[in-house]
């Protein structure tokens, strides 16, 4: 680089596993390592249509500047539907579009972190989050966790270490990377916690409604009552990605913040794509929708799991999640998954090795796996060449 940038930039640096994972695109390679919805579920024929129809009918209103909160009646059937889904009491006051959820990460970190101010986050967590805090110069302090997610108890002592916490990010429901759900008891507890501290949420909900078995849990905003919580949806896992339709949901001195910065940074989310989604949920039943994805999710993780219980070796452990698109795969602790995704990648299978997701790094031996792209014959192949790879580490 010939140009002197802002010191900021150093810190996001070149990542050498994004230059591997480049090569996971090639078409001839089997890979576990995205995160992509299925794009033969997305309803193009219907989208087509409402777009049609509001271009004849709205056509000038929709290719026009418009308010940073995004469409109120849009607000408005988000926080039915939240409430609705999860439990919460939320009206269209309460809400502001965002240009994916992503969107509200970065906001988040502008809003609430200054430099060496500590972020509390589960280890492992979304990478996407740790990338979007990391230029505002964070420390990370990693919270354990255990197949019901962050340990509450592990929560306070963290808290208790790091002194001038300012932020909590959490992916409770079907968390990328590990597809783990934290339970009932454990988001009680941590209410409690982030009461005492006065410690702001961001509770990260992407993937709650594809749930395949069990029963829904209320969101952690649900159970606020200090009005910490900052609730962050998208309609990328249940409808379309490529539409960048996001919310927050927030307490009002706290939901202005996200406003303000939102403004500068790019006026507001696409007005078209705000009235697609909105007239798509006015015209067509998502919950049939989210049925047809559900279900064919559900097989896709039951052949991935049916597949490596025959396939790995018994060293292997992998968890087991009830929705969601991703799992995770613990290795004996002297394998090195990165060096192992090289190898893969000669045998023209792929995954995300999991030392990505660990923003202070180490865990080596971990790697995330993903489902929901790619049909059962593909997956079954895809976990055969893996499980040979990792037979060959083992005996090395
Ligand atoms: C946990 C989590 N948060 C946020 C996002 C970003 O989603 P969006 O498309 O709404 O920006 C993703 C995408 O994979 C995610 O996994």
């Amino acid at each position: 680089m010939t140009v002197a940038t802002a010191r900021r930039m150093d810190k996001l640096g070149r990542s050498e596993i994004r230059e591997i994972l480049k090569l996971t695109l090639k078409p001839d390679i089997i890979s576990f390592a995205g995160g992509l919805p299925a794009p033969e579920l997305f309803p193009v024929e219907e989208i087509k249509s409402v777009t049609q129809d509001l271009l004849s009918r709205h056509g000038r209103q929709v290719l026009q500047y418009s308010t940073t909160e995004g469409f109120y009646p849009f607000r408005e059937i988000i926080a039915a539907r939240a409430n609705d889904n999860f439990q919460t009491k939320l009206t269209g006051d309460d809400i502001t579009i965002v240009t994916g959820s992503q969107q509200a990460l970065d906001l988040a970190g502008k809003i609430f972190i200054d430099e060496g101010d500590a972020v509390l986050l589960e280890s492992p967590s979304y990478l996407g989050a740790i990338n979007a805090f990391k230029p505002y110069g964070p420390r990370f302090a990693e919270v354990a966790m255990d197949e019901n997610g962050m340990i509450p108890a592990e929560l306070e002592k963290t808290l208790k270490a790091v002194g001038r916490a300012k932020l909590l990010y959490m992916t409770p429901d079907f968390q990328n990377p590990t597809g783990r759900t934290l339970s009932l008891e454990r988001r009680k507890h941590i209410i409690e916690i982030i009461n005492k501290y006065n410690l702001p949420l961001i509770e990260d909900n992407p993937y709650g409604e594809l749930r395949f078995e069990g029963e829904r849990l209320p969101a952690l905003k649900a159970l606020d009552t200090k009005g910490l919580v900052i609730y962050n949806g998208t309609f990328s896992k249940i409808l379309s990605p490529g539409l960048r339709q996001g919310y927050v949901a927030a307490a009002h001195d706290l939901l202005e913040l996200f406003i303000t910065v939102k403004q500068s940074s790019d006026l507001h989310t696409s007005e078209l794509n705000q009235r697609i989604v909105y007239e798509y949920l006015l015209k067509y039943d998502i919950k049939e929708h989210i049925k047809r994805l559900i279900a064919l999710y559900k097989s896709r993780l039951d052949a991935i799991i049916k597949s490596m219980e025959e396939e790995f070796p018994p060293e292997v452990s992998f968890t087991r999640p009830e929705g969601g698109l991703f799992l995770w795969v613990v290795l004996p602790e002297k394998i090195d998954a990165g060096k192992l995704l090289v190898k893969c990648l000669e045998e023209k299978v792929a995954f995300v090795p999991g030392f990505s997701f660990y923003p202070n790094g180490g865990q080596r031996n971990t790697l995330r796996i993903n489902y929901s792209n790619m049909p059962e014959d593909r997956i079954k192949e895809g976990i055969k060449r893996l499980a040979a790879v990792f037979r060959k580490a083992l005996k090395a």
